[in-house]
């Protein structure tokens, strides 16, 4: 059996994202246990009602990319104690319109990085409140709130700390065994 497809939604734009990078991480030590597929939300337009008139394209193509997925990872920066408002953007579109909420039922888990000390611990914790709001069935233990270290990466990024290493694969694991149980 293949491995579970995971949509991952990036919260942040910027193209150095610590976010991004933790992104790229948990897919490399998932390894053949997770199949993560980071998705393009940045061409989403602003969430606007009167655009299901005439749905944009990348619209259409998320909440498809979404629909096809067995499970949902969010990786969002803190801002201000919340989430970004790219990933809130993200997820409002794919919750809507009535009836075609493509979240609903999904296995997700939420977490972010942030070079501050508290891991993006409020941000991490008012997207997964946000995941079930949209019908998400998301695992809240084990978390993981990233406090990102330069000195735990090489120059390309790469994740080199085996301590951290080591955490995020058990947490991949649990996830792993989420999708199985809820999916
Ligand atoms: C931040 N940052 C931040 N960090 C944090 O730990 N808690 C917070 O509440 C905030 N608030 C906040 C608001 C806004 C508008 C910005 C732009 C930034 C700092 C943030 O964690 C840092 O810029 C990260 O590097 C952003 O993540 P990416 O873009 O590197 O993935």
């Amino acid at each position: 059996m293949s491995a579970p497809v995971v949509a991952v939604l990036v919260g942040s734009l910027r193209a150095k994202s610590i976010n991004r990078r933790l992104a790229e991480n948990i897919a490399r030590i998932a390894g053949d246990r997770l199949q993560l597929k980071i998705l393009e939300i940045g061409d989403l337009p602003l969430y606007n009602d009167d655009l299901w008139a005439d749905p944009p394209a990348s619209v259409l193509r998320f909440k498809q990319e979404i629909a096809a997925a067995d499970a949902v990872m969010a990786i969002t920066p803190e801002y201000n104690r919340s989430f970004s408002a790219p990933l809130k953007n993200a997820i409002d579109w794919g919750s809507k319109p009535m009836g075609k909420n493509v979240f609903s039922g999904k296995p997700a888990v939420a977490t972010g990085a942030t070079p501050g000390a508290l891991g993006a611990l409020a941000g991490v914790m008012a997207t997964a409140q946000l995941l079930g709001v949209v019908g998400c069935a998301v695992m809240t233990t084990p978390g993981v709130y990233f406090s990102a270290k330069p000195e735990h990466h090489d120059e390309n990024g790469v994740l080199t700390e085996e301590g951290t290493i080591s955490f995020l694969s058990g947490w991949i694991d649990s996830f792993a065994t989420w999708i199985k149980k809820v999916g």
